[in-house]
C-alpha cells in the first residue's frame, strides 16, 4: 500500500553574531556566522490532525489549539500559503539542540527547518529568499522589531556581513577562527533588551547614534581583520565593540565575569554576543588556546560551552 506522503525531516543550523549586534537594528552593519554544532531539527509525518510537538518547550499540542499568532503555528500557516497548497494535516516535531533565549537563533533556526520539512513534504523547495522571508515574518512575532540578521544567516549558512534594508554579502575569512562560545545560563529575552535600547535611545538620541558609528567602526575592524587573517587585530575589535555594549547597557554581570575569564586566560578578544543581558559571550582564542579558555569559562561558571572554528571562506 502506498502512503500518501512520506515523512520528511529539515534541519537549520544555529549562529552566532560576531559583531555589530544593537546597531544593525540602527542599520549599521554586522557580521554573523552560522554555528553547525547545534542545529533545529524539524520531522513532518502525516497525521489525523495539525499537530505541534515541540518537547524542549513542553509543547505538544493540536496547531488549531495554539493562539493565532504563536509563532509555530504561525510558521506552519504561512508557509502552506507560501506554497500555495492546501494545508495538510501533519505533525510537526521540533527537536533543536540550540539553546532557546541564548543568543544562538533558536527561534528563527526553528522557522526555517519548519518551512524547509513542510516544503519538502509537498514534494517542493522553496528559494532561499522565500524562505528568508517567511522566517523573517515570524522572527517580527518573536522579536518586535528585528534586524533580519538572525533568518539571514540561517537560511543561507554562511559567515556574513548583513545591513539591515541592505541585504547581506559574504564574510570573507582568510584562515581558521578559534572561537569559543559560552553560555551564562541566563536568559536573554531578545525582545526586552531590544526595546530597552530603542528607550535608552529615544532618551538620548546624539549620544546612542555615536554609540552605533562607533560599533560599526570595530565591526569594520573586525571585518578586515578576518579577510586579512589577523587574529590578534580581530580580538582587539571584539573587546572595543564589547566596552560598547556595555556602554549601551546590554552586558550584564555574568555576561563580564565570562568575558574577563577568557581575556585572563589568553583569548585574543571576548564580547557577548545576540542580544545580551544574559545568553551566550563568544571568545576568538590562539589555536591552541582554546582548550584552556573553554576550561576557564566553565570554571568561571558557564553552563555550556561550545568549542567550533570558523573555517576560511573558498578564495572567489
Ligand atoms: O537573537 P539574538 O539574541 O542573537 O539577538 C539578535 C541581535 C540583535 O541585534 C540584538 C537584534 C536584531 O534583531 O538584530
Amino acid at each position: 500500500m502506498n502512503l500518501p506522503f512520506a515523512a520528511v525531516e529539515a534541519r537549520a543550523p544555529g549562529k552566532i553574531i560576531l559583531a555589530g549586534e544593537h546597531a544593525v537594528v540602527y542599520g549599521r552593519p554586522a557580521l554573523a556566522v552560522p554555528v553547525f554544532g547545534v542545529q533545529a531539527r524539524v520531522r513532518v509525518t502525516p497525521a489525523p490532525q495539525a499537530w505541534v510537538h515541540a518537547p524542549a518547550v513542553h509543547l505538544d499540542a493540536a496547531l488549531a489549539d495554539l493562539p493565532a499568532m504563536h509563532p509555530l503555528r504561525q510558521a506552519v500557516e504561512r508557509t502552506w500559503a507560501a506554497l500555495a497548497t492546501r494545508p495538510r494535516p501533519v505533525r510537526v516535531h521540533i527537536a533543536s539542540t540550540i539553546p532557546v533565549a541564548a543568543g544562538l537563533g533558536s527561534g528563527a533556526a526553528v522557522t526555517v527547518a519548519i518551512v524547509r520539512a513542510l516544503a519538502a513534504f509537498a514534494g517542493r523547495v522553496l528559494p532561499p529568499e522565500q524562505v528568508n522571508a517567511l522566517a523573517y515574518a515570524v522572527e517580527k512575532l518573536h522579536h518586535g522589531t528585528p534586524s533580519g540578521i538572525d533568518n539571514t544567516v540561517i537560511t543561507y549558512g554562511r559567515p556574513l556581513v548583513y545591513r539591515k534594508g541592505a541585504g547581506w554579502e559574504l564574510l570573507q575569512v582568510a584562515r581558521p577562527v578559534p572561537l569559543v562560545i559560552a553560555d551564562t545560563g541566563h536568559p536573554a529575552p531578545t525582545r526586552d533588551m531590544v526595546a530597552g535600547v530603542r528607550t535608552r535611545w529615544q532618551a538620548a538620541r546624539d549620544r546612542y547614534e555615536a554609540l552605533f558609528d562607533a560599533i560599526a567602526e570595530a565591526v569594520a575592524a573586525a571585518r578586515h581583520a578576518l579577510a586579512v587573517g589577523d587574529l590578534p587585530a580581530l580580538g582587539r575589535a571584539l573587546r572595543a565593540n564589547q566596552r560598547l555594549l556595555q556602554a549601551i547597557g546590554v552586558s550584564s554581570p555574568a555576561l563580564d565575569t565570562l568575558v574577563d575569564a577568557a581575556l585572563a586566560t589568553g583569548a585574543y578578544g571576548a564580547k557577548l554576543s545576540g542580544a545580551g543581558g544574559g545568553g551566550n559571550m563568544l571568545a576568538v582564542t590562539p589555536p591552541e588556546g582554546q582548550a584552556a579558555v573553554a576550561q576557564a569559562l566553565r570554571a568561571a561558571g558557564a553552563t555550556r560551552v561550545i568549542v567550533t572554528t570558523l573555517p576560511p571562506t573558498e578564495a572567489a
